[in-house]
């Protein structure tokens, strides 16, 4: 079975990718420092603590292991705790994945998957945003995302590195059978925040902004079932091992549902009441955030069969109210 090391694999993608590639027969090592993610998260897999940071570490995994792909997810990931503490970010997303990225030249892995995110764009001059569109990201996380993916471009290259980046666009579900979902202290996301008001956790969700330029006044996302997410790292990776050169995908469905719009079908799909307050608008918000998922669609064979938004909210609900 080949290896697949699964950084950051105990955290909410993370583990859905260990999930999808034991299905898939590959057999996932989790490399992780727990710092966000769940040990009960990865299952059987083999889990190694620690931090991606650690050469040594890194050293020890290349030499006892032949691992066929390295699968990046291990970063902080909160944008607004990014714009009030860079070092955190620069530390962790850039020069931790720099080692890491270091060890794969040193070790020859054949192939590298990358974490990236919408956020290398910033504010939109078009949309929906394909890959071509100028990467001018507004926080120091979506920098270090940015620099990591000019780097990765250095790496090739110089060292012939076999890479593929993937810019979620909003990862939002969760697996439909197995416990693992989203979980972020302290969450920040839309749809774990509205399922947690419908299920009592919380009293209030806050809507950042509410006189945006759209129909009901609210910011517009795609949202990405975590389950489609995995998918297309599996497919990103039989593509490079097919020689594929391409190396940035969007993964979007490149369908927009505004914040009132995920809300109501919260509310549709628990059955319950959800309250709102509304707030100013946090800035670096761009009003509208759509992908052109048609690239990662045409050339991976990517299909994104979960994506729908009261699929990835049923499956949300599920995983709220079990966990
Ligand atoms: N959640 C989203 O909507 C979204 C959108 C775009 C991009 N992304 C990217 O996807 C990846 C995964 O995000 P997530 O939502 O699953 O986050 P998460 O916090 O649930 O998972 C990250 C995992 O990495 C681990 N980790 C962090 N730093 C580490 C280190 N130095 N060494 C070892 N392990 C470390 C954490 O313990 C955690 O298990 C991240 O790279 C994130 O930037 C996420």
């Amino acid at each position: 079975m080949q290896e697949i090391l699964v950084v950051g694999g105990a955290g909410y993608i993370g583990s859905h990718m260990v999930a999808e590639l034991q299905a898939a027969g590959y057999d996932p090592v989790v490399l992780d420092d727990l710092s966000s993610g769940r040990e009960d998260f990865v299952g059987d897999a083999e889990l190694i603590g620690g931090d991606c940071g650690d050469a040594d570490l890194l050293n020890d995994i290349f030499s006892s292991h032949k691992i066929d792909a390295v699968m990046h997810f291990a970063s902080s990931i909160q944008v607004g705790e990014s714009v009030k503490n860079p070092i955190k970010y620069y530390k962790n997303n850039l020069i931790n994945t720099l080692t890491l990225l270091n060890a794969v030249v040193r070790h020859d892995v054949p192939d590298f998957i990358f974490s990236s995110s919408a956020a290398v764009y910033g504010e939109p001059e078009y949309t929906p945003v394909d890959e071509q569109h100028p990467c001018l990201p507004l926080s120091p996380y979506g920098r270090s995302k940015y620099f990591i993916e000019q780097i990765l471009q250095d790496y090739k290259k110089a060292y012939g590195l076999h890479y593929g980046s993937l810019r979620y666009f909003n990862a939002a579900g969760a697996h439909p059978e197995l416990p693992i979902g989203e979980q972020h202290e302290p969450e920040t996301h839309l749809i774990p925040l509205a399922l947690q008001v419908a299920s009592g956790q919380r009293e209030y969700i806050e809507i950042f902004g509410s006189d945006y330029d759209n129909p009901d006044g609210t910011c517009i996302r795609d949202y990405v079932h975590v389950c489609d997410i995995a998918s297309a790292h599996l497919k990103l990776f039989d593509y490079l091992k097919g020689g594929g050169n391409e190396s940035v995908f969007n993964l979007g469905v490149g369908e927009g549902y505004s914040v009132m719009e995920v809300i109501k079908m919260v509310k549709h799909v628990t059955g319950q009441e959800v309250e709102i307050h509304y707030e100013d608008r946090r800035e670096g918000d761009p009003a509208i955030l759509v992908a052109d998922g048609s690239k990662a669609i045409d050339q991976l064979g990517w299909d994104p069969e979960y994506s729908d938004l009261q699929t990835i909210i049923e499956d949300a609900w599920k995983w709220e109210q079990n966990r």
